[in-house]
């Protein structure tokens, strides 16, 4: 991709993803963010996180997909930061206005209400690949592990998904095209690595019979 299409690409997708929190920000000043504007914060910055991390995960099988999407790697990295940008907010915005920074008041809500137990694990699922999310960090732990660390972004997408289930009311579906998506997210993984070891060793054994053939 030319290096002016990727500057247009970054500043839009910077844009994107200020949009929530502009209108949050805005909906403050103005005094319009509802009935509940304490509900409308933990729903805004949930849905979003819940939202970039999805698309952060569906960066890596759309590249296998296709050799023409491998730029959206240079997305992967600030996308989730942007999760757990929201992420913070969203649990910052349940401390304040939820637990008005009570710890005696989260600390009952993580042991007797599961969907804010879900929420917790989530946000310390995503703590270690914030932190280690850094060219200097990559370099520090290796590629291996750094990648097996980061596998964990599945496990805190599949959190995500639990704690929306629990939040919602019975019979709610909202929480459904999450889902779905991560379902397939999921199983695409193991599925697109098998076609692609498959493609190399096809590769392989064509060179060694074009070379036998050659002998
Ligand atoms: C410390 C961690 C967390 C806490 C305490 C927490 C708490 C909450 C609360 C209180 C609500 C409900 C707001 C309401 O009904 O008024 C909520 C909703 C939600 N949270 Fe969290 N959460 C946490 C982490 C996360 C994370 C990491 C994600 C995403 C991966 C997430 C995704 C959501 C979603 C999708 C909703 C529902 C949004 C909607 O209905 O549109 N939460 N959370």
């Amino acid at each position: 991709m030319k290096r002016s299409n990727l500057i247009v690409l970054k500043t839009a997708t910077w844009i994107a993803c200020m949009w929530p929190l502009g209108l949050l920000v805005w909906g403050a000043v103005t005094n319009t963010l509802g009935a509940d504007p304490t509900s409308h914060v933990a729903l805004t910055t949930g849905y979003t996180t819940l939202m970039l991390l999805t698309i952060t995960l569906a960066i890596t099988p759309l590249r296998k997909l296709s050799p023409w999407l491998s730029w959206l790697i240079k997305f992967r990295r600030l996308l989730g930061l942007f999760a757990f940008f929201y992420a913070t907010v969203h649990m910052l915005a349940y401390a304040g206005l939820y637990a008005g920074f009570s710890p005696q008041t989260m600390m009952d809500d993580i042991a007797k209400r599961k969907f804010i137990t879900s929420g917790v694990a989530t946000y310390l699922l995503l703590l270690p690949l914030a932190f280690t999310s850094t060219n200097w960090a990559i370099r520090k732990m290796g590629g291996k592990r750094w990648n097996r660390l980061h596998k964990l972004v599945y496990v805190a997408a599949a959190c995500g998904v639990i704690h929306y289930w629990w939040q919602v009311k019975t019979g709610v579906l909202l929480p459904l095209p999450f889902t779905v998506v991560i379902a397939v997210l999921l199983l695409a993984r193991p599925v697109l690595s098998w076609n692609q070891k498959r493609k190399a060793s096809a590769a392989v054994t064509a060179r060694g019979s074009v070379s036998t053939a050659g002998d």
